[in-house]
């Protein structure tokens, strides 16, 4: 499998800097996701002078790109659409055509889904790397001038070796130089994030062409990003960067939320406790809000990558360790299932249970890895009739999660749960209401109003500590909040 092949012993060298500057006026991006369309845009906006072509062969994908109607596109992100709206058609394209996009770039971005494969060796570890390959097969075949190959996707270390061995062995004798640059974005603040990183990571060969490649795309960078916040390193060290921030960032959650777990049973709690450790600067203050879980699409997969790259290489107690952080994550998915069965007088058969959110977090419509889809597999498992609002998720996309999960049949899932645009509507006759995503929009309800409606006594499981409990407590509801304990 590719991603056994990319472990292969490792050279370092040191670097120079020294390059001759090339000009880029033309790039391309294989993949018009979540990471694709946003990066590009941001990179239209910010180098007017270069034209950015997005291509995907996903054609509805590429469609709902170009819509006219800026509510329509496949991502949404705060601040997304303005962007599209100043530089689509100017220098900012679209379009399925990806061979004529490749051959006309002078630098390729790849930034095609790398998920956990679902066969084969390495099943539900390592990354599946069919779409990298399938990319690098096309450049090869394609270009017909010397280009430059981004790494955009998340990869396992040393994938560039074997993207570069495909370039070299199947091309036309055209010369390839790759460069790893992770994108370090966030769902809901892609924007935020983009225009304003923390660091933008560059890793290329140490060879005069790897250096003039790398200032090639630090070139770019340094429309908007300051030079200092440009970092370069070697290819190895900025492909393991990317898998490693992402392990930290995941650790950290599951880190809080098994001290959650502890919170309730002692009646500490658990925004004290994060508060607490947050305000010495060593620790810090991010990251450490407990909830239902993490989900999203990629910690999960890239930890899970993690462990594979490290068991490969026979390093047991490293995989392990990092393995820990994915089951504590499940561990607190369950649990949070596990107490509303057991609060609601340890059955829910028949009952309704509304879901606030489906997303996996606020501010994006993206729902993969979602908490709310492993809470609702367990609660539809003991019969709950669940009714489900969330602000922009589509009903398809809910039924595709569950679907996808293979639990039962297609039929039964929609029998069994319904999802509404009503979010009081959703709330009417509920036995219990559970907050799975931290939309702004439920803190301004009217919580009164859907009190009156429920069944009583009336239960809100709080994934998210999004809600205040004093408020609810008065109004009449029986509030469970993770990681708060009762005294
Ligand atoms: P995505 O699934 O939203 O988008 C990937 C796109 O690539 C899809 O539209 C798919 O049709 C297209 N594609 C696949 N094979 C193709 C091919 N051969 N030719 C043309 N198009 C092809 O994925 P994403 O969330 O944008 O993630 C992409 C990569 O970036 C992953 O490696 C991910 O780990 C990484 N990443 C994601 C995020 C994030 O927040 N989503 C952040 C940082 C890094
Ligand atoms: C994460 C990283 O933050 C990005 O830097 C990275 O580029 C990206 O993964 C990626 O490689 O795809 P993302 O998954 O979009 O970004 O969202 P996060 O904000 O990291 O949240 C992930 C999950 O952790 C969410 O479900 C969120 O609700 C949860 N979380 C986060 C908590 O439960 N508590 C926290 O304190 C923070």
């Amino acid at each position: 499998m590719l991603q056994d092949r990319f472990i292969l012993p490792l050279t370092h060298k040191g670097y120079t800097t020294k390059t001759h500057p090339m000009n880029i006026k033309n790039v391309c991006c294989i993949g018009a996701g979540y990471v694709g369309g946003p990066t590009m845009a941001v990179i239209a906006q910010k180098c007017p002078h270069i034209k950015v072509t997005v291509v995907d062969i996903n054609k509805s994908r590429i469609d709902a790109w170009n819509n006219n109607d800026l509510t329509q596109l496949p991502v949404f992100e705060p601040g997304l659409d303005d962007i599209i709206k100043n530089t689509r058609g100017k220098n900012l394209f679209f379009s399925t055509e990806v061979d004529k996009a490749i051959e006309e770039a002078e630098m390729i971005f790849i930034s095609v889904n790398t998920p956990t494969k679902t066969y084969g060796k390495g099943k539900g570890m390592a990354a599946d790397l069919k779409y990298i390959e399938l990319c690098s097969r096309q450049i090869a075949k394609v270009s017909k001038n010397n280009k430059i190959v981004v790494e955009k996707s998340t990869l396992p270390v040393r994938t560039a070796s074997a993207i570069k061995s495909i370039l070299d062995n199947t091309g036309n004798d055209v010369k390839f130089q790759i460069l790893s640059n992770p994108e370090f974005l966030a769902e809901g603040t892609a924007v935020k994030d983009l225009l304003y990183p923390d660091r933008v990571l560059i890793g290329g060969d140490n060879s005069m062409e790897g250096q003039t490649a790398i200032q090639a795309l630090v070139d770019i960078y340094s429309n908007w990003v300051p030079k200092e916040l440009i970092l370069t390193t070697n290819v190895w060290s900025s492909e393991l960067s990317k898998l490693t921030a992402n392990a930290f960032l995941a650790q950290r959650v599951s880190s809080i939320n098994a001290m959650s777990e502890i919170c309730e049973k002692t009646g500490a709690e658990v925004s004290e406790v994060a508060r607490a450790i947050g305000m010495d600067s060593r620790i810090g203050s991010k990251f450490l809000k407990a909830s239902v879980g993490f989900g999203g699409s990629c910690f999960q997969k890239d930890i899970l990558n993690l462990v594979y790259i490290a068991k490969s290489y026979g390093l047991d107690e490293v995989a392990n360790y990092w393995e820990q952080v994915v089951i504590m994550n499940e561990h607190q998915k369950q649990r949070f299932s596990d107490n509303i069965v057991q609060t609601l007088y340890n059955t829910v058969s028949g009952k309704k249970i509304t879901f606030l959110g489906w997303a996996f977090k606020k501010d994006t419509n993206d729902t993969r890895e979602s908490a709310a889809i492993k809470v609702a597999d367990n609660l539809l498992n003991e019969q709950a009739q669940i009714v489900v609002y969330d602000p922009k998720v589509s009903e398809k996309r809910i039924y595709e999660d569950l679907d996808d999960l293979k639990t039962r049949p297609a039929e039964e899932n929609r029998k069994l749960l319904k999802v509404t645009n009503d979010s009081y509507e959703a709330c009417k006759d509920s036995h219990g209401i559970a907050i799975l995503t931290e939309w702004e929009e439920f803190t301004t309800y009217n919580w009164e109003k859907i009190y009156k409606q429920m069944q009583k006594p009336a239960f809100i499981f709080d994934g998210r500590g999004l809600l205040n409990r004093k408020q609810l407590e008065s109004i009449g509801f029986m509030y469970y909040n993770i990681g708060s304990g009762t005294e």
